[in-house]
């Protein structure tokens, strides 16, 4: 890992968890100086995190700032909390929530035009890894956000790839493919600004757990993790983090 790239991990809780983990986060987690923490709760916890030693992100906002939409919420309320990341783009909300490339852009753009850092998941199926257009199928979700967001959205941005085929089947991409796949998409970046792209951190995520994290976190290019599953556990996701230090 280059050492202008802080490592940052992130645990994405998705819809698990409750108030006594919060507090075991919150009280428990301790931290190696030198990595970048995040955790992502569901937004109903994010207010229990005051006073964490460690930042909080979300899963998710609105692209508009306020309105007739249900169930919504902005980045400026988010904001407004302490949060300072969002997830944006996981295969979870494409699939899930029909999310196209071009919502995941206007949120992007949203995320940063309020000042704070999204966690953009991109990743493909097997089906599409199997039929040979993984490069051109990346280079899509990567292109749209940053034709709407410009370079500038470099360094702040955090890409994560994360494989729909790793995602919670305990299948994790080899090291090998992981780093063959961030290679390729800090090319892409750094054909548009090659300093910024080599400053932008690439994060992997799909069943990164205790046991794997080091070989993966070893690689040139992956300079940090989204981590499912083994975030709920605190000490996996403390193994994880400080693998990554
Ligand atoms: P798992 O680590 O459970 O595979 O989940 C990865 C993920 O989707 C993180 O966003």
């Amino acid at each position: 890992m280059e050492c202008s790239r802080t490592p940052l991990v992130a645990g994405n809780w998705k819809m698990n968890g409750d108030l006594q983990l919060v507090d075991s986060f919150v009280n428990e987690l301790k931290i190696d100086s030198g990595v970048d923490i995040v955790i992502c709760p569901p937004a109903c916890f994010i207010a229990k995190f005051e006073n964490a030693q460690f930042s909080i992100g979300a899963q998710n906002a609105s692209q508009f700032d306020k309105g007739a939409y249900t169930g919504e919420q902005s980045f400026d309320m988010l904001k407004s909390l302490g949060v300072t990341h969002v997830v944006l783009g996981h295969s979870e909300r494409r699939e899930q929530h029909g999310e196209t490339n071009d919502v995941v852009a206007l949120k992007t753009k949203a995320c940063l035009d309020a000042g704070m850092t999204p966690i953009l998941c991109i990743g493909e199926s097997l089906e599409t890894r199997q039929s040979g257009d993984l490069f051109a199928f990346l280079k899509g979700q990567i292109d749209a956000v940053l034709e709407a967001c410009g370079t500038q959205a470099m360094p702040t941005l955090v890409i994560a790839y994360e494989p729909i085929w790793a995602i919670g089947t305990g299948v994790t991409a080899s090291p090998e493919q992981a780093q063959e796949v961030h290679a390729f998409i800090r090319s892409e970046l750094s054909q548009l600004d090659a300093e910024k792209a080599s400053k932008t951190r690439i994060l992997y995520g799909g069943s990164m757990n205790a046991k794997n994290a080091s070989e993966l976190l070893a690689q040139n290019d992956i300079d940090g993790g989204l981590i499912g599953g083994a975030s709920l556990k605190i000490e996996d996701f403390t193994t994880i983090c400080n693998a990554a230090g």
